[in-house]
This record gives structure tokens, C-alpha cells and sequence, in this order.
């Protein structure tokens, strides 16, 4: 009669027929145990009989599903939305998206229509296409409007670039109630409502997608009369972080970009407003911020921001989220 001897090995089952084990001693069994274990290991990691082959394992395989999690790999064309894309750091990710081969959405306020053009213009001639959405994304509705027309006009959602945002310099103690709603309304609701209604689409479609906001090196690291505008980044972190833990289980993943001092429409107005307070004259806060706070000692420009939103966006970022990435030339360190 044949009996059998089970010995478990970590995770794997090992079936040894009786008598090969009989006649041993206690060291002599070790030993054999020994040889028979790194045997059975060896000849399974090789090639292994099927049964063993989808045991689960600690390893460095991983199923197909976890390598490709949020980008869809069967769509022929994917489609972005870019908020705040007719100018600045907004434009070159539309630019740049589009030379990975995305479709646009390019969207910004109306009193922007003709740099909205322009760029829709540019990602067209760079092979893509695209389409053109005045939209206030402080408002709630305009941002449901303009995701279902993104669907309509050029298909399934796959990434939400939550970008636009304003500055305003001013001291903490001279902040008018007014000031805080306006900064909360455009860079806190308006990065919830792209969120939140990017999401939803995303889950109704079933195919996952990446979702990304506009942060700044504010979010880490306070700097004199910026107070409303850092606290509303932080923000951005703390939705980045919430919305990527909800979502994960839908295959979307959630990140923002911290950019430092980058030479756009934006930092014109800090250094025009900062000189007023400090008596700089134009461009002196810029050269001097970027000469002694930048490591690299330059001011950044908008395709550092868009080298990195492009591999947020892209299949080699499929296993972060949840993440404020800073890319800023070495001013904060996180
Ligand atoms: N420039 C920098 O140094 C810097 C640094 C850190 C973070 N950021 C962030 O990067 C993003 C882009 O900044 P930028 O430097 O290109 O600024 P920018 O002012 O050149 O561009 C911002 C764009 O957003 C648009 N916008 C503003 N409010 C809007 C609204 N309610 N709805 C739709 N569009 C709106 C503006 O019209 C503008 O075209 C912002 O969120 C900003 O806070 C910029």
C-alpha cells in the first residue's frame, strides 16, 4: 500500500511517496529533507507541474491586470482634459499629452477664448485632435457639461488634468473675506469638482483612468503673503490623497504636481505684486527667488511640469497614487 508524506514548504505542497523516507534516522531525514526540498523547489521553479504553477507566491510576478492598472491598453486613441490650457504650464501639457498621443480638451475661462483656440489649433497640427470649452471649474455644473461634451466630441475619458488655479499676494491680516472664497472657490472646488466628476465618469465607463491636480511647492512649505493661495494647495494634497484611496478600487489612480517657480502669467503677477510690497523692481523677486531658493539656480519652465505630468499620465506611473510629486529644481525636499 502506498502512504504519503505532505511536507509544506512555504506555500507549496510537496507530495513524497512513502519508503523514499523509511529506514532514515533523525539527522539522515533532515538531511534528505533537505536535498528533497531544494530538488522539488528547483525542478518547480523551472517548469513545475500545472496544479503548483498558480499557487500564490511572494515573487516579483505579477498578473497582467496589476501591470497595466489604470491605463487603458485596448483604446486605439485616449482623451484628456486640460483645465486652465490656454497659456502657461496648462498649454504645455496639452502640447505635450498630445505628443503621446492623446486627444484634448482644451479648456479655459472665456476672457482666455482666443489662447483656448490656439492651442486647439496647435494639438491639430501636431496629428491629435482636439476641441476647444469655455468652462468656469468652480462651478459644478460647467464641469459636467464639459466632461460629458469631452465624451461626446472625442470619446471615453481617460485622464482628468485638474490644472487651473490663481494666485493672489497679499498679507495674512489683510485678506478679505472675499479673497479666501475666490482662492477655495478656483483652486479647491474647482480641483474637487474636476476630481469628483472625472471619477464618476471614469467608474460609468469601467475602464479605470488617471486623475491629476495642479499642487505647488505651497502645499509643503509656506512663503510670506501667499497664505490663502499655500492653504489651498494643501488642499489639493489632501483630496489627492482621500480620492486615491476611494478610487483605487476602480483601477484610478490619483496624483498631483508640485511645480516651484516657473516662469508663466502667474509668477509675472507674484513678482509684479511682491515688488509693490518689498520695493523690487519687475523681474527682481523672480531672479532672486530662483538664484538663491532654486538649487539648480534657475527658474523652471512650463515643460519641466509637463515632462512630469506626462509620465503621471502615462502606463510607467501605474503603481503610484495618492502621491504630490515636486518638481521644482531642489527648493523643498519631501
Ligand atoms: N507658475 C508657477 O510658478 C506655479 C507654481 C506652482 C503651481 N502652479 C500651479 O500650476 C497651475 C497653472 O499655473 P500657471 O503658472 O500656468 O498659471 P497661469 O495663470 O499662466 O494659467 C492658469 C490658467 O488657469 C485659468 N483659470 C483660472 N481660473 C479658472 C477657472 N475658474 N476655470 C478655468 N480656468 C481657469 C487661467 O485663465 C489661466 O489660463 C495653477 O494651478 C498654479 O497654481 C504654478
Amino acid at each position: 500500500m502506498r502512504t504519503k508524506c505532505v511536507l509544506n514548504i512555504s506555500d507549496i505542497y510537496i507530495t513524497i511517496p512513502h519508503g523514499t523516507l523509511a529506514t532514515s534516522s533523525p539527522s539522515a531525514f533532515l538531511n534528505r529533507h533537505t536535498i528533497l526540498s531544494s530538488f522539488f523547489i528547483s525542478r518547480l521553479s523551472r517548469r513545475g507541474p500545472k496544479r503548483f504553477r498558480d499557487v500564490p507566491r511572494v515573487s516579483s510576478h505579477s498578473s497582467p491586470w496589476a501591470r497595466t492598472y489604470a491605463t487603458p491598453s485596448k483604446q486605439k486613441d485616449r482623451t484628456a482634459i486640460v483645465t486652465g490650457s490656454s497659456r502657461g504650464i496648462g498649454k504645455a501639457i496639452a502640447l505635450r499629452l498630445a505628443e503621446d498621443g492623446y486627444n484634448i480638451l482644451v479648456n479655459d475661462v472665456h476672457a482666455n477664448e482666443a489662447g483656448v483656440l490656439e492651442v486647439v489649433k496647435e494639438v491639430k497640427s501636431l496629428g491629435r485632435n482636439a476641441f476647444p470649452y469655455l468652462a468656469d471649474v468652480s462651478k459644478l455644473i460647467e464641469v459636467e457639461r464639459m466632461v460629458e461634451t469631452s465624451v461626446s466630441e472625442l470619446g471615453p475619458l481617460n485622464t482628468m488634468i485638474a490644472n487651473a488655479g490663481i494666485a493672489q499676494v497679499k498679507a495674512v491680516l489683510d485678506l478679505t473675506e472675499q479673497d479666501v472664497h475666490r482662492m477655495f472657490e478656483i483652486n479647491v472646488y474647482g480641483v474637487y469638482n474636476c476630481y469628483s466628476t472625472a471619477a464618476k465618469q471614469m467608474i460609468k465607463q469601467g475602464g479605470g483612468g488617471k486623475i491629476l491636480g495642479a499642487a505647488s511647492v505651497a502645499a509643503f512649505k509656506p512663503s510670506h503673503m501667499l497664505s490663502h493661495y499655500t492653504a489651498s494647495k494643501w488642499a489639493v494634497r489632501g483630496f489627492t490623497m482621500s480620492f486615491a484611496l476611494e478610487m483605487a478600487a476602480h483601477k484610478i489612480t490619483v496624483n498631483a504636481y508640485a511645480p516651484g517657480v516657473v516662469g508663466t502669467a502667474m509668477w509675472d503677477l507674484i513678482d509684479e505684486e511682491m515688488g509693490k510690497k518689498t520695493g523690487a523692481k519687475r523681474g527682481e523677486t523672480i531672479k532672486k527667488w530662483s538664484e538663491e531658493l532654486i538649487a539648480l539656480g534657475r527658474t523652471s519652465v512650463p515643460s519641466d511640469v509637463s515632462n512630469l505630468v506626462s509620465f503621471l499620465s502615462g502606463p510607467d506611473s501605474d503603481y503610484m497614487t495618492g502621491q504630490t510629486i515636486v518638481v521644482d529644481g531642489g527648493m523643498v525636499y519631501t
